[in-house]
């Protein structure tokens, strides 16, 4: 554990993530816009820097793990950035789920001052992130993937070097069309079954584990029937992956229907407000179609 890391956005992902390289040994160095996380994170044996810069002049890789595209091309490129910080030999990982042509443009200018670059988004939710149990999907330079697979093997267990950069963030978003359709799938099952009125609990029981077994039913199911709608994963940031997915998809004249319309539907549980609840808020939508609540 000789290599020092940094670590930039400590939300409900990145903070997890951030206590699992202290608990595996690694000497951590902390930056969130957000003070109080910073502070949480200094309790456990962290570092607390005061800008993107000063993380990555204590580091000798970086992590990132903030919310869009722009904020990883600010964290990384402005003026008091990661790169301005981080030696030459040094190595930048971005984990957050931000667009594939936008992170190759971001890896051009920075292999060009000598810094490594990869792109290893994550999948496996809130509960993966704390586990360390997270799928993690690469892009980038085999060496380098090589050299950093010991600090994955802190955060995740399915780790795959996809090829090269870019080549996460084009698998992460193959993983959030099946996530959003198997959401809308499940929701409108549980919206059926209620409005049958068949005993939602037994019939989850019932489906979990055959054919029709997912996360979604596993994870999301139960917190829908408890009317808990907060957020592991965020709708904005459910639709910021599919407005990714599309514009991709639009490029190349690709047809996705599902995904067109889960993303549709998600637009009008934001029309209402629910932008910052969890993604099992889908239902709702189904819901008022169907004059039923879904409810354990
Ligand atoms: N939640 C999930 O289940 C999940 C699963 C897989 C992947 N992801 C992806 O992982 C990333 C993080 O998700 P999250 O759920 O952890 O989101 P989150 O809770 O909103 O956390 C994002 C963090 O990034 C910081 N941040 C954002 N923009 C920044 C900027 N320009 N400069 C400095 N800090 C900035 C935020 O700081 P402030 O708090 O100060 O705004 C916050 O600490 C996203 O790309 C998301 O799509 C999420």
């Amino acid at each position: 554990m000789d290599k020092r890391i940094g670590f930039i956005g400590l939300g409900i992902m990145g903070k997890p993530m951030a206590r699992n390289l202290l608990k595996a040994g690694y000497p951590l160095t902390v930056y969130s816009r957000g003070r109080s996380a910073v502070e949480a994170l200094m309790a456990d044996g962290a570092t607390g820097a005061r800008s993107s810069q000063d993380v990555a002049e204590r580091s000798d890789i970086v992590i990132t793990m903030v919310t869009d595209t722009p904020d990883v091309r600010q964290v990384i490129l402005e003026e008091k950035g990661v790169l301005a910080g981080i030696g030459a030999g040094g190595t930048i990982i971005d984990m957050s789920t931000i667009s594939p042509s936008a992170t190759r443009e971001i890896a051009e200018v920075v292999k060009a001052k000598g810094v490594h670059f990869l792109d290893a988004p994550v999948s496996g939710g809130e509960g993966g992130a704390i586990a360390g149990t997270l799928s993690i999907m690469v892009g980038g330079e085999a060496e380098v993937f090589n050299d950093c697979l010991p600090i994955f093997q802190a955060l995740g267990k399915n780790i795959i070097h996809v090829g090269g950069t870019g080549t996460g963030q084009l698998t992460k978003l193959c993983n959030q069309i099946a996530v959003a359709v198997t959401n809308l799938a499940m929701s409108e099952a549980l919206v059926f079954a209620a409005k049958s009125g068949v005993n939602l609990e037994k019939m989850h029981q019932a489906i979990s584990g055959g054919a029709a077994g997912s996360w979604q039913l596993t994870n999301l199911a139960p917190r829908i029937f408890q009317r808990d709608f907060a957020p592991g994963f965020m709708v904005k940031l459910q639709q910021k992956d599919l407005r990714l997915v599309l514009q991709e998809a639009d490029r190349s004249h690709l047809a996705l229907p599902a995904t067109s319309l889960v993303h549709s539907l998600f637009n009008a549980l934001e029309t209402r407000g629910a932008g910052n609840e969890g993604t099992q808020a889908l239902v709702k939508v189904l819901e008022q179609l169907a004059g039923v609540e879904v409810k354990g």
